[in-house]
């Protein structure tokens, strides 16, 4: 049998000619397109056994994800179980992970009011101020320290705001006030002075909403104490039906970028109300292509990481009874049509960081 060209062609082409996320977010000018992930211990239970296989040979490829971030395995609850004893095990999984399969970490989270050490926010621990400040900066010196050199990014500190903007009331707001923030801060540009600092947090994502307020003011508080921080990282918990359009991401992240250096959309994920179907589909690829079109638009948006890939390890089911499908392939390992509308959107944009288009069209109004 003869095999016509375009075909002899497809035979031919090793897989990695296929186009894939962290490859194109490169040729679009992104550091990375990436992907959080667990250690099996710590994993929702997998549809079928193979699943684990099939999981690891998608979260392997270079091309697909050139960046992790350990869902749970760097938090407190892990790394500081009892004060002054450190444990890294379920932290180094990832590290370890990151380094053999060639990806950027990203570091999760530092000083955070949840999954925290039962020891720091019991209501026996009667805090007084000085102490919790050591414990904070102990800690952080600890974790930071132990993978310095490791980390291209921290969440120093997570989700430090309520839904209306103010200050959350954890432990370290209701002992330490808004000093807790830049004193996280600063421990940690002490502990790694190469990685970046960022605040984390969700629901920033709208350019006008008083959260998105309340974390530029965070960042201000930081600056002002001296402290130095380096990035805000937008989680994008999202869900499909209602989601912020282009222009409001490069709004928000252009008020971010006129106070820091990076913006990142740190956590992705579109949840849907099942069952999925073809209209939720396609909302939730709406709101895909969003953040890759306004990522590839803002300069200083260095990337985007999803909240794990494969539905069946996402967090959304189990906190929200009836909804899920956030993530990019289904149980079945079939590809969400998010996937695609982010391939042909990134595709679309290949150049434009460059001055790529904008070069053509200055170019064809001289030539005119
Ligand atoms: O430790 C058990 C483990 O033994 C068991 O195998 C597993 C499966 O049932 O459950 C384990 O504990 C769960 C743990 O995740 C690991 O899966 C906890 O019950 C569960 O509460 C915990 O949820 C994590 C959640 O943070 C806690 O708030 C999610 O995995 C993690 O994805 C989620 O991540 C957060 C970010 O850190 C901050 N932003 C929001 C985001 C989503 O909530």
């Amino acid at each position: 049998m003869r095999l016509s060209a375009p075909l002899l062609t497809a035979v031919l082409l090793p897989a990695t000619t296929t186009a894939q996320l962290h490859q194109l977010a490169k040729e679009a000018g992104l550091l990375y397109f990436g992907a959080a992930t667990d250690t099996p211990y710590q994993r929702e239970r997998a549809p079928f056994p193979q699943s684990y296989s099939q999981y690891d040979a998608i979260f392997n490829s270079p091309t697909e994800f050139g960046q992790t971030t350990p869902t749970n395995g760097q938090k407190w609850l892990f790394t500081e179980p009892s004060p002054r004893l450190f444990n890294f095990t379920e932290g180094d999984y990832v590290a370890d992970l990151a380094q053999r399969t060639n990806k950027l970490l990203r570091c999760h989270a530092l000083v955070w009011h949840s999954q925290l050490a039962p020891w720091v926010d019991s209501p026996d621990a009667n805090w007084t101020a000085p102490a919790l400040r050591d414990a904070i900066t102990r800690h952080i010196r600890g974790v930071v320290g132990y993978y310095r050199g490791k980390c291209y990014a921290w969440d120093v500190v997570n989700e430090a705001l309520d839904e209306d903007g103010s200050y959350r009331k954890s432990v370290f707001y209701n002992v330490l006030g808004e000093s807790y923030i830049p004193l996280a801060f600063a421990a940690a540009a002490e502990a790694d002075p190469h990685a970046k600092l960022y605040y984390n947090d969700y629901g920033i994502e709208r350019p006008t909403s008083n959260k998105t307020a309340g974390a530029r003011r965070i960042v201000e508080l930081v600056q002002k104490a001296g402290a130095r921080i380096d990035g805000v990282g937008m989680q994008a918990h999202m869900h499909a039906d209602v989601h912020p359009s282009e222009a409001e991401l490069v709004a928000t992240m252009e008020g971010y970028a006129k106070l820091v250096k990076e913006v990142a959309f740190t956590e992705l994920d579109v949840r849907i109300e099942m069952p999925v179907n073809a209209t939720n589909l396609a909302w939730q690829t709406d709101a895909y292509q969003n953040v890759v079109s306004s990522c590839v638009k803002v300069k200083a948006c260095v990337g985007i990481t999803v909240w794990d890939f494969y539905d069946a390890f996402s967090w959304v089911p189990a906190v929200f009874p009836g909804q899920g499908a956030s993530l990019l392939w289904f149980d079945d390992f079939t590809k969400h049509p998010a996937y695609d509308g982010m391939v042909q959107t990134f595709k679309k944009l290949a150049g434009v960081r460059k001055g790529g288009r904008d070069c053509k069209q200055k170019r064809r109004v001289k030539g005119n």
